[in-house]
């Protein structure tokens, strides 16, 4: 047997793939990429892949495991992994793909002129800490919604690893230790906070045990009720009496009045792939489907891989593609939308304004006209693929580290800062740089525009599931391991781990990771008219694939710590073992 055929790989580069494979080792090369059957799971968390894995081997599928790992992440990671934040779910049961939005909304008190002071300018921190941060929990009510749809396992039993996690004590990491180092000061500003975060006041080191017997009793609660014991009675109190104390508008029948929604996947083709994001409320969705339509235009997948011209060409439908986001918010508000941005003369209309040598400045780029953009990692992405090929990618996040850093008293949890997501002030860049538009400004119970993009992928009976954190960065990462994977042939973790480049429109500017680009390369775009920032690292990209012959193969990103395992592991033959 080839090494190849025991990784994902598209078909039709299988020759290129064994002999690069062949040459250069593919252990000696990818340590981290992980092969077997059976099911596998990519995340940011070594104990959560745990988790996930434990659920596939108990007979559950992946939208058990899916919910076992994120909720293991509400323990183990709670710079990002939660019960007081939100997210989206991406999965793919059968034939049929399908969207689960849990995302935050806005509470019922909430008002744009909170957010100003009295000239009317933005008071950055109120959306970004403290109680008026805090959108509307979706997770308790989400993560339960997706196991009621699609789970096999008894709830309880999905729910138990992260109850033993929090009750019995789990290891700490070191990039926990690290990010309570390093967001120390802000969380010693709420004292209930700092009791379970930084216990005797001190930093957790890496390796310490902790245990956390208020999440412990919430858990075990909501392995009871279900998301009822937490949008109401004794816990849905304590929210509210967490975000009064923070000067919040949150308030327990917000929590009461919450609901996740089904949604209709953005679906478009690349490379003979189907491919699903998220719609609306997040802008991941439309910016792939928008960007790969472009990229058809302009023949983009015909071109050398390396060197400026693909780059120039990718930075410039990430120009159009951003810009367009301009006119996105909560599906009720938004001045634009699917039918609009992917209509086939508005793409060949983005198309044919590209200038294959020259940079268009931002500037000069305008949002689809219609009626009328220091990154924290601190979002987390999990893939999850079962041994019948259904898969689950699942993006959730507090928005920044440790979210508003508001705790629930007694309850155990973090609730977040995503009200930062919604344009504050229309036009001025929030915490990504995002430049956003009066269809994302603040209004009771809708929801902020994300970037999330949870996304599945699928030909036939190979599959696909991939997304990142980064905030605005997420898009542009997951597009490019898609086309690393679908339309370069790369094995999945080699897709993965390639450098990475991003624009967003505003600021008018290409950040790329170190050997993103060769010499040649970055001083050909700058004579193009592109300005280059180096940054340190971009998206954390955690992805799982399964492919007809039953493989299944799991990628964490090097970028963080994060773990892939699977159910039952393949040893990799040595290289050139025919
Ligand atoms: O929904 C969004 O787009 C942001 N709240 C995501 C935040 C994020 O990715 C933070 N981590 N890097």
């Amino acid at each position: 047997m080839t090494l190849s055929w025991l990784r994902c790989r598209t078909p039709g580069v299988l020759a290129l793939i064994v002999v690069m494979l062949s040459a250069a080792g593919a252990h000696a090369a990818h340590p981290r990429g992980v092969v077997g059957r059976n099911g596998a799971v990519a995340s940011a968390e070594q104990q959560a892949t745990a988790a996930g894995l434990e659920v596939l081997r108990a007979g559950g599928n992946a939208a058990d495991a899916a919910v076992a790992v994120a909720l293991a992440l509400a323990v183990v990671h709670p710079q990002a992994g939660n019960l007081g934040g939100g997210g989206f779910a991406v999965v793919r049961f059968g034939d049929a793909a399908e969207a689960l939005d849990f995302r935050e909304v806005a509470p019922a008190g909430a008002r744009a002129s909170l957010y100003l002071d009295h000239k009317g300018r933005p008071v950055a921190e109120r959306s970004r800490e403290g109680g008026l941060a805090v959108g509307v929990p979706g997770s308790p009510t989400g993560l339960f919604e997706l196991h009621r749809r699609y789970g096999k396992l008894p709830w309880r039993r999905v729910v138990r690893p992260a109850l033993k996690l929090a009750r019995d004590g789990f290891t700490v990491s070191s990039r926990l230790s690290e990010a309570l180092r390093d967001h120390q000061e802000r969380l010693r500003r709420y004292p209930e906070t700092a009791a379970v975060w930084l216990p005797g006041g001190q930093v957790p080191r890496p390796g310490d045990r902790l245990r956390l017997p208020a999440l412990a009793a919430t858990l075990a609660a909501y392995a009871e009720r279900g998301p009822e014991a937490i949008s109401s009675g004794p816990v849905a109190a304590a929210v509210e009496v967490a975000s009064r104390r923070y000067h919040g508008v949150l308030r327990a029948a917000d929590m009461a009045a919450y609901r996740p929604v089904w949604r209709r996947v953005v679906e478009f083709e690349l490379a003979g792939w189907k491919v699903a994001s998220m719609p609306l409320p997040s802008s991941g969705g439309i910016i792939l489907a928008e960007s790969v339509a472009m990229l058809d235009r302009i023949d983009w997948m015909d071109l050398p891989r390396f060197g400026a011209d693909r780059d120039h060409l990718l930075v410039e439908v990430w120009k159009r593609a951003y810009a367009d986001r301009f006119r996105l918010g909560d599906p009720q508000t938004t001045e634009a939308g699917e039918s609009e941005l992917l209509a086939p003369p508005w793409l060949d209309r983005r198309a044919r304004s590209i200038d294959p040598r020259r940079a268009t400045p931002s500037q000069s780029v305008k949002p689809w006209p219609g009626r009328v953009a220091r990154e924290s990692k601190e979002t987390t992405h999990l893939s999850v693929v079962d041994g019948d090929g259904n898969a689950v990618a699942l993006t959730t996040t507090l928005n920044g580290s440790f979210g508003s850093g508001v705790m629930v008293a007694g309850a155990g949890f973090l609730l977040n800062d995503e009200m930062d997501d919604f344009a504050v002030a229309p036009g001025r860049p929030n915490m990504y740089g995002l430049v956003q538009g009066r269809a994302n400004a603040v209004r009771p119970g809708r929801r902020m525009l994300s970037s999330m993009s949870p996304t599945v992928a699928w030909r036939g009976r190979n599959v696909l599931a991939l997304g990142s954190p980064g905030g605005s960065r997420i898009p542009t990462a997951t597009l490019q391991v898609l086309l690393n994977f679908l339309v370069d042939g790369d094995h999945l973790q080699e897709a993965v781990d390639r450098p990475r480049i991003h624009h967003q429109w505003l600021p008018d500017r290409i950040d790329v990771e170190p050997d993103a680009l060769s010499p040649e390369t970055e001083g050909r775009l700058r004579r193009m008219g592109h300005r280059v920032r180096v940054v340190a690292s971009m998206g954390e990209v955690h992805a799982v694939c399964r492919m007809e012959n039953g493989i299944v193969e799991g990628a964490a990103d090097p970028r963080g710590p994060g773990s892939a395992g699977v159910v039952q592991r393949v040893p990799l033959p040595v290289p050139n073992s025919e």
